[in-house]
């Protein structure tokens, strides 16, 4: 049905705390600029404020470097793909009115794009200089991100169905608020992982939560970690900086387990064994690992995205993008950005 043409896209993404611009010809990257703004940091935790005035100062800047590393011009994209939602309302829109200016100013269509979809094809991205990607629908995504945690039956590159979803908390909120019982900084997820690398998985062992069919629950894993520590610290209260190797790869095996778990279940109800992972928890090691592991003995065939581009970027928006100016879908001047905008708007 969707070819690739020499299209070129101009990629907007500003949902969270990543400013970023990205240009994609023939379905291939030209440039991903992405400014993380780091003044979260000292938060705990990202202030919604303060990242829509990041995005507001960095935004001509990224979109200019993106241009310029691209090696086209504005006025040569066919189409000014932003990130519609879902996200943070206030950073949505500098990403949307950045992208209107620009579509009003020139005359280039607009192409408002779910965030999730984005994390969902940004396993298919590739460099100027390397072949295309070989992708056979169906294949199943886990989508586990800082917002969301999903099992997403992708049927072509826009038509999707959620199979199960969590009913709290999402996997990287796991990490992120485990993180913070522990004092670790924030995001927590990177750092966990990098402390789980030397620690011992098996040490202890926290419930995992009985979710039906192929939802997720994080929630009591939250709780019962908050209540593990609290107990242990009240016996010494070194116990977090003498296992907070184990605590973490502990910690981590368990979000692991779940989300594997739950991942096998979708596959034997599917039959489907094209298997893709997406989102800023797909960046875990542990997790990347024992997929690994799992596909190699299962027979599954695994398509990673490149870690760079797991977390929130720019890329992906433009790919989505690229489909959707190809399927005729244009976005009015008078779009919204929706902070809670539907998985199936497309
Ligand atoms: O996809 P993303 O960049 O933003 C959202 O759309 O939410 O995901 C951010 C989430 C955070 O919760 C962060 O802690 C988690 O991804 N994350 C990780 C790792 N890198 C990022 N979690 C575990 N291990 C990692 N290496
Ligand atoms: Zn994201």
């Amino acid at each position: 049905m969707f070819t690739i043409m020499s299209l070129k896209i101009l990629g907007i993404e500003s949902s969270c705390d990543d400013t970023s611009a990205a240009v994609l010809f023939d379905a291939k990257l030209y440039s991903n600029v992405i400014n993380t703004q780091h003044i979260h940091e000292k938060y705990g935790g990202v202030v919604p404020e303060l990242a829509s005035r990041a995005h507001q100062q960095n935004i001509v800047l990224v979109v200019k470097e993106a241009l310029s590393v691209s090696g086209f011009k504005l006025s040569e994209m066919d189409a000014i793909a932003f990130t519609l939602g879902p996200g943070l309302l206030g950073s949505l829109m500098v990403g949307a009115s950045f992208a209107k200016g620009l579509s009003v100013a020139t005359g280039i269509p607009l192409v408002g794009v779910n965030h999730l979809h984005g994390h969902i094809l940004a396993h298919m991205l590739r460099e100027k200089e390397e072949d295309g990607f070989n992708v056979k629908f169906p294949y199943l995504c886990l989508l586990v991100s800082g917002g969301h945690t999903q099992i997403v039956l992708v049927k072509d590159f826009l038509s999707y169905e959620i199979l199960g979803k969590t009913i709290d908390d999402a996997a990287g909120e796991a990490f992120d608020k485990c993180a913070k019982v522990m004092g670790l900084g924030y995001p927590g997820g990177p750092l966990i992982d990098k402390l789980a690398q030397i620690g011992d998985e098996n040490k202890f062992s926290f419930n995992k939560p009985r979710i039906k069919a192929l939802d997720f629950s994080f929630s009591g894993l939250k709780t019962s970690f908050l209540y593990y520590l609290r107990d242990s610290l009240k016996q010494n209260p070194e116990f977090i900086e003498q296992n907070i190797n184990d605590l973490a790869a502990s910690l981590q095996k368990t979000i692991i387990e779940i989300l594997l778990e739950k991942l096998i279940k979708a596959v034997d109800l599917t039959g489907v064994t094209q298997i893709a992972i997406s989102g800023g928890v797909s960046a875990n090691s542990g997790l990347r690992k024992s997929l690994s592991d799992l596909a190699f003995e299962k027979k599954w065939t695994l398509h990673l995205p490149k870690l760079k581009y797991t977390t929130d970027n720019a890329a992906m928006i433009a790919l989505v993008g690229h489909f959707m100016y190809l399927s005729g879908k244009i976005s009015n001047l008078d779009v919204i950005p929706q902070a809670r905008l539907d998985f199936m708007n497309i």
